[in-house]
């Protein structure tokens, strides 16, 4: 592979222990991805911030330890633990002590403690065309497809060694060739209406995933202009239910202006229709549980942005939930501070609604047992909350969560899906 000097200089732990650490398995990686070099890049977004064990807690303590520092600006992605909120859970206190060592060694390397899945909703936002390696399956879909900047699928530990270097494998995503579309997905007869609802684009971006697996779907058909929050829910689900990192929407992503752009001028390999019926499907897939018995709400996966913590306090204002249903919202600090200032934390309070910051109650062990049935408006949290927390989901919009939640029993509005 070639190197440059720098790179050569680094591999022979010139810059330290850490870099050459984090040089060496960088190298490693790129051969085993088939890359001809390294490219520079300008940012970076860290998912191995969740302590899953002792392994990732030592390698991210010995870099720290060895002085590594990040050489890009650096955002931190959900941590383990919510620091300011975490007693009011059944988190262990050995699992508290050791997620909060991990969130300090990445903390010590330099690393932006943003702790959040949503790093393109802060001030951390990356632009177009940006070359960054960012980990974290949502933060990567969004930022190719909805921003276009340019990053591959990061996995754990790969995504710091790529912080620590400035550098990552020219391969995938970051070069222009490889971001033509491969499928087209056509949607057919689906009415505004629908299209206008925020719960149509988590449920559309299951179905996707699902048909597209690791090819780039370009969806054309869309009536509307969907909001950034939109897309961001679509992309989520695509992540979720496939391997999408990037997904062109035709006249509305920043590389489909057109059906030509978005496939660079080739031909689709395959063509898919989706109609109505496909989505009722899609709907139902992403829920487990069957009747009206329901224990909790959770929204925010990914984390809650501002606007959407205002449509939410827009709902609940002035009403309190069902004492049998809690209600969650996860969020990172900086969204929690704005929506303390604008009133809506206040709202979800008297609403009897917590929020957890940091963290993300897949990866913490924050649920009590008595939590059997989860509501949520999420398609991401759907489709994994089955097999990693063991709890059975509905998938629902926003209103059917705090109508629900109101009510203390599963309630669903379908009109829009049967219209
Ligand atoms: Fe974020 Fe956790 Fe959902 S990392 S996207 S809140 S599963």
């Amino acid at each position: 592979m070639k190197l440059t000097h720098n790179d050569r200089a680094v591999l022979r732990g010139d810059s330290g222990a850490a870099a050459r650490m984090a040089m060496t398995i960088l190298v490693r990686m790129a051969e085993v991805y088939g890359a001809g070099e390294l490219l520079d890049i300008s940012a970076a977004h860290i998912d191995s911030t969740i302590y899953i064990g002792e392994a990732n807690l030592e390698f991210a303590e010995r870099l720290a330890s060895q002085g590594a520092r990040v050489a890009v600006p650096t955002t931190l992605n959900v941590s383990g633990l919510d620091e300011e909120h975490w007693k009011e859970w059944p988190v262990p206190e050995d699992w508290a002590e050791k997620a909060l060592r991990h969130m300090k060694a990445y903390e010590r390397m330099g690393c932006i403690p943003t702790w959040t899945c949503a790093p393109y909703q802060t001030e951390m936002k990356p632009h177009f065309g940006q070359q960054i390696a960012w980990g974290e399956s949502n933060a990567i879909v969004y930022a190719n497809s909805v921003i276009g900047a340019r990053t591959e699928r990061y996995p754990d530990l790969l995504d710091i060694c790529c912080a620590i270097t400035g550098r990552a494998p020219a391969v995938g995503l970051h070069l222009t060739e490889n971001r033509a579309g491969d499928l087209l997905v056509h949607l057919h007869d689906i009415p505004a209406a629908l299209q206008k609802a925020d719960a149509f684009y988590p449920v559309l971006g299951h179905w996707v995933g699902k048909a597209a697996q690791n090819r780039i779907p370009v969806i054309e058909g869309v009536s509307l202009k969907p909001s950034e929050d939109q897309l961001k829910a679509l992309g989520a689900g695509a992540a979720s239910s496939g391997a999408t990192a990037l997904f062109h929407m035709v006249g509305v992503t920043p590389e489909a202006p057109t059906l030509e752009a978005a496939f660079q001028g080739r031909e689709p390999s395959e063509i898919i229709t989706v109609g109505l019926d496909d989505l009722r499907t899609a709907r139902r897939e992403l829920s487990t549980a069957e009747g009206e018995s329901l224990d909790m709400v959770v929204v925010g996966c990914p984390h809650l942005s501002f606007s959407e913590f205002k449509d939410l306090a827009h709902l609940i204002e002035g009403k309190h939930r069902h004492p049998k249903v809690a209600f969650l919202v996860t969020t990172n600090r900086g969204v929690r501070e704005r929506a303390q200032g604008a009133g809506y934390l206040s709202a979800l309070e008297s609403f009897g609604g917590k929020v957890a910051v940091d963290t993300c109650i897949l990866a913490a062990p924050m649920l009590p047992p008595a939590i059997r049935t989860i509501m949520t408006n999420s398609a991401k949290y759907a489709y994994y909350a089955p097999g990693m927390v063991r709890k059975k989901v509905i998938y629902g919009s926003l209103e059917d969560c705090v109508n629900s939640a109101l009510r203390g029993s599963v309630t669903m509005d379908d009109d829009l899906w049967h219209t």
